[in-house]
């Protein structure tokens, strides 16, 4: 019974440790509705913003909140808009947060390899 109820834990926990490190999941489940290969009137597209800009596009509408940030998309900026974004540009026009560091963390790895 015990090693049932070991063997049943561990088959529930596989899935939520696959989740956390998959970046390109993420993505699909919580960006991909507004980040596509194009920029659209719902986001920016996000190929090459690892290590831009912040706000850089020319063929995306942003906020002044956004438009008003200095500096580039390092992993400490992505990491803080992403943990809290009208917190890192309040009055910016994204508000979707990703609340667990693990997927924060994966879903940054997925931007930077996205070209
Ligand atoms: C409901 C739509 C929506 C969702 C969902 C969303 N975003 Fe955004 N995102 C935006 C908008 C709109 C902007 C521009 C914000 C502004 O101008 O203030 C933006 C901006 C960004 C930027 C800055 C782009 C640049 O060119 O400087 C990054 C990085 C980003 N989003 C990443 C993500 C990630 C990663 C996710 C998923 C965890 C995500 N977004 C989910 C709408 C969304």
């Amino acid at each position: 019974m015990t090693r049932l109820f070991a063997a049943l834990a561990a088959l529930a926990l596989l899935p939520a440790a696959a989740q956390a490190a998959d970046g390109g999941r993420v993505f699909q489940l919580q960006c991909r509705t507004c980040h596509g290969a194009a920029s659209t009137a719902m986001g920016p597209a996000l190929d090459g913003v690892a290590g831009a800009k912040i706000a850089a596009r020319a063929d995306f509408a942003y906020s002044k909140a956004l438009k008003a940030k200095e500096g580039t998309w390092t992993d400490a900026a992505l990491d803080a808009y992403l943990a809290a974004p009208l917190k890192f540009a309040p009055g910016g026009r994204m508000t979707t947060a990703v609340a667990n560091p693990a997927d924060r963390a994966a879903v940054i790895d997925y931007l930077k390899a996205l070209k």
